[in-house]
């Protein structure tokens, strides 16, 4: 499979490596050590070092974990010795991806497993193992991913999940005297701004990543 990335601009990737195809969203970043594999990653999401997104499964209860059992790809090709042995099954679990929402943060040395979905806003806890999906605006950890506490009272999660700020172009000459560290007065000025139309859609421009070996090619993208 090619490993590719689509981003939109900006993103700040350079630090990390992907595997298979990827969508990543605008202001995202992940830092050293990072591999994200076959996942769509919302804007504003910041990815701390360690991380792995998605990474591939084997099947646990096949005859053998090997890839030869699924796998014509695999660290042995083209080599003869496992063209004889290798099959043409797929391992469904492998096509799965997945889904990181828009200004989530994940802490230091995460595991996300394949196929989980992470709603908006959440927050993964360092060290944690993510093995089922994270309910948008809530704080998790552990090994398996506990619900440590919601980030907002219910009623300022529906207002977020309506607004969905990343939508827009947070343009500060027009949003005078924002002050994003007061939550209720900040999220009443966007979401007036937003209702009289004072900022703009944001629709970035985007960017292809090629990976090859452990370099990004940057490509334009149309
Ligand atoms: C999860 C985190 C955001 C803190 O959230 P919080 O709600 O402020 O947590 P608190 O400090 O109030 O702790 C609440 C509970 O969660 C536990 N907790 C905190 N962080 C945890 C983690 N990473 N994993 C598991 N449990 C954790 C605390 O021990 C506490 O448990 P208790 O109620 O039994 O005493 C923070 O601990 C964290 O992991 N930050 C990531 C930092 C990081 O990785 N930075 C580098 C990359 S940018």
């Amino acid at each position: 499979m090619d490993n590719l990335v689509v981003a939109e601009k900006p993103s700040a990737l350079n630090l990390g490596d992907f595997r298979g195809e990827n969508y990543i969203g605008a202001f995202a970043y992940l830092n050293q050590e990072s591999i994200i594999y076959s996942s769509v990653v919302g804007r504003y999401t910041s990815i701390g070092h360690k991380v792995m997104i998605g990474a591939t499964e084997h099947p646990a209860n096949w005859l053998s974990t090997h890839p030869f059992t699924y796998a014509k790809q695999s660290a042995f090709s083209p080599c003869p010795e496992y063209d004889l042995i290798c099959t043409d099954e797929d391992f469904p679990p492998n096509d799965r991806i997945t889904f990181i929402g828009n200004d989530v943060w994940i802490g230091y040395g995460v595991y996300i497993r394949r196929g989980v979905t992470i709603g908006d806003g959440a927050v993964i806890g360092a060290g944690a193992v993510v093995t089922k999906d994270v309910e948008p605006y809530t704080i998790v950890g552990g090994t398996p991913a506990k619900l440590i506490r919601p980030r907002f009272d219910a009623d300022i999660v529906a207002r977020m999940q309506k607004l969905q700020w990343w939508n827009y172009i947070l343009d500060k000459r027009r949003l005078p005297g924002i002050q994003y560290a007061d939550l209720s007065a900040s999220l009443g000025q966007l979401e007036e701004a937003v209702s009289n139309g004072k900022l703009e859609i944001f629709a970035p421009e985007k960017i292809a990543f090629k990976r090859k070996g452990h370099n990004l090619v940057v490509q334009q993208f149309k």
